[in-house]
């Protein structure tokens, strides 16, 4: 076998020139470790040659010394040498590898983690040109084959290679492939994939890979590898969309150069070129197309460049420098497809950061509007969605963002969902369309504000917000505390929980999605009574500490003071004052909290109150006291 390393030593020139030439066909795999992927993937480099001599006698050594089947190479066991080596104690998401063959260059988007598995496909899968679906020839079609199909549907993947693995299991049987594909094509027709190809392989084997095999006379088509170097792959596609440059960063190395510094997701940019700056809308024109090589006359989709412009506009990280003829839209309400990806489920109410090109603003679900049954692929009413469920949500932003449909760029059409709390990924998603109502909708500026209002009112506005089990001590601590400030002609309101729960939550239960919604609601009504110069106190539940943290992010610095009333469930329950704790041990309460609801207790609340050893008047006094340490009351 002829080695890259040979190559290159001979002939570099050759080499590298012969590269530059070829096509680039960029792909994924999608299938559970079980199918063979990572065998799959492990033969591919092999065969094609990508190998360093090293590499290859480290592996024949590793596969001589764990004893495979017939002594033959483990890829498997290749690529997770590979991945080691690559990975060097940091965990990764998405490892791009790369081979090539004579014909044509490749990048795979390969997924280590062997959990989490759809998270990968989808942030792997935003530029490719096709995707091997795997299916294990024992096991047929699994609710995974249609999960990951439809997802490749969504986004937008226009060749689908579906291997039909473990055929030399199944003494390569004719019969099992045809069901397999039949089925497939069935499944492809209701999702709408355009373009399918089955083909019966098998990875440790090496049927159909790179040539036909004589196992299978029955298949008349070609082999994995030549389908890869031959499929049709429209590398203008995105020359041909609209010009889009999101802002990485703004360049001023002195008074007199301001460039925008990013790279091409669409498109293609000359000097001259007349660009709107989105959201903002700001019309100017493209003055210089500045490189690593000089200025240059145009510059096309994956360059990154530094545009200045004609004129003093202003464009920060984020926005999206776009065709003039062709503008990006903007808005702040959206409707949405969102895959789901953490094992905490996505609730209607709860909010979460989005991450668009460069830009992160915060996100509300405001309601889900249908999920996907994966089995039936129908559309089922949903309240939330779990790990791995498809659904489609309408979206509502703090701010408004520059960004495309994603079926006319991925790049600015595609998103994450990030927890605010944990930092992680919980979910991707693709852009439909603005809702009409996001452009209807202005925001009315009033003449007297917010300031005023306090002054008036001989206070600093600020949210008292009470948070602890059922009978912890809330409302009646709540209460003395008003009992005092109003006294002290303090401007003052309690929200109750129970009282609440009468009229502005009558419609709402006790489930996750009703508590979200319900503490969304009373944070957006705190806002506009501190915003009316008010001391608000609120005595919730509040049991998940996502929503609190997004009451506090409504309100100003140091407006917000949680006040974590810690009474253990036990004393709690013991008390039992509403007689609630007896009825939820005897099941007569479902989903109630600290019995089978979580309560999710405060970090850092600015007031921790023990009631098991303080009376609800020292806590009161105690509450006021902080409140004159914190200017509060003026
Ligand atoms: S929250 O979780 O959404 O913040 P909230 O404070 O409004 O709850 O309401 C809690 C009050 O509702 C409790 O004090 C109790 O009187 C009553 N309640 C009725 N059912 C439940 C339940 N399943 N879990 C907790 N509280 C309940």
């Amino acid at each position: 076998m002829a080695h890259v390393s040979d190559l290159i030593a001979t002939d570099i020139d050759a080499y590298l020139k012969a590269h530059e030439n070829k096509s680039l066909l960029r792909f994924i795999t999608c299938g559970s470790v079980d199918d063979g992927k990572s065998t799959l993937i492990g033969r591919l480099l092999y065969e094609s040659k990508m190998l360093f001599e090293d590499q290859l006698a480290a592996l024949e050594a590793d596969s001589r010394r764990v004893g495979t089947r017939g002594g033959e190479i483990d890829y498997a066991l290749l690529l997770d040498g590979l991945t080691a080596e690559r990975e060097q104690g940091i965990t990764i998401d998405v490892a791009y590898r790369f081979f090539s063959t004579d014909k044509r260059k490749f990048i795979v988007a390969d997924t280590p983690g062997h959990e989490q598995y759809t998270r990968n496909m989808v942030t792997g899968a935003s530029t490719a040109d096709l995707a091997i679906i795997l299916i294990d020839a024992r096991k047929g079609l699994l609710p995974q084959t249609r999960r990951h199909s439809y997802i490749v549907g969504l986004l937008g993947i226009r060749h689908v290679l579906v291997a039909v693995n473990k055929m030399d299991l199944v003494d390569y049987s004719e019969e099992v492939f045809t069901r397999i594909d039949r089925e497939y094509r069935e499944l492809a027709a209701r999702i709408g994939l355009p373009d399918v190809l089955t083909i019966p392989i098998s990875g440790v084997r090496g049927d159909n890979i790179t040539q036909a095999s004589a196992n299978t006379p029955w298949y008349a088509g070609a082999p994995l590898m030549s389908i890869l170097e031959t499929i049709e792959i429209d590398e203008t596609r995105v020359l041909k969309q609209a010009f889009r440059m999101p802002v990485q960063w703004v360049n001023r190395p002195h008074l007199d150069f301001r460039g925008f510094a990013g790279t091409i997701t669409g498109g293609v940019v000359r000097a001259g070129d007349a660009v709107v700056v989105m959201p903002s809308g700001r019309n100017t024109t493209v003055a210089r197309i500045v490189s690593a090589d000089g200025d240059l006359e145009q510059a096309v989709a994956n360059q990154s460049i530094t545009l200045t412009l004609a004129d003093e506009v202003d464009a920060s990280r984020g926005d999206v420098i776009s065709s003039a003829e062709l503008p990006a839209q903007d808005a702040d309400q959206f409707e949405a497809t969102v895959v789901w990806m953490s094992d905490a489920p996505l609730l209607r109410g709860r909010n979460y950061l989005l991450k668009i090109g460069a830009k992160t603003v915060t996100a509300t679900v405001a309601p889900i509007k249908h999920k996907l049954n994966i089995e039936t692929m129908e559309h089922v009413a949903a309240e939330q969605l779990a790990l791995n469920e498809i659904g489609v949500v309408e979206l509502e932003l703090d701010r408004p963002i520059a960004f495309d449909p994603y079926r006319e760029n991925r790049d600015t059409g595609g998103f994450i969902l990030i927890d605010r709390l944990t930092n992680n990924t919980v979910g991707a998603g693709m852009l439909h369309f603005a809702l009409h109502r996001s452009h209807n909708v202005k925001w009315q500026d009033l003449s007297v504000t917010k300031a005023a209002r306090a002054a008036q009112n001989g206070q600093k506005p600020a949210c008292l917000w009470f948070t602890g089990l059922s009978g912890a001590g809330k409302s009646s601590i709540a209460d003395l505390v008003e009992k005092q400030l109003h006294a002290l002609g303090h401007r003052t309101y309690v929200l109750d929980g129970d009282n609440v729960r009468h009229g502005l939550c009558k419609d709402l239960g006790f489930g996750d999605a009703d508590r979200v919604e319900n503490i969304r609601r009373v944070a957006e009504v705190v806002k506009l009574m501190v915003d009316a110069g008010l001391i608000v106190l609120t005595a919730f539940i509040s049991p998940f500490r996502s929503e609190r943290h997004t009451a506090r992010a409504l309100l100003e610095d140091g407006e917000f003071i949680e006040v974590f009333v810690d009474t253990p469930l036990s004393v709690a329950e013991q008390r039992d004052v509403k007689g609630l704790y007896a009825k939820a041990r005897a099941g007569q309460i479902r989903n109630f909290t600290g019995i089978d609801s979580p309560y999710e207790p405060p970090e850092a609340a600015e007031i921790r109150i023990d009631t098991t050893t303080c009376t609800p008047a020292e806590a009161a006094e105690r509450v006021v006291a902080e409140l004159r340490a914190r200017g509060v009351l003026g």
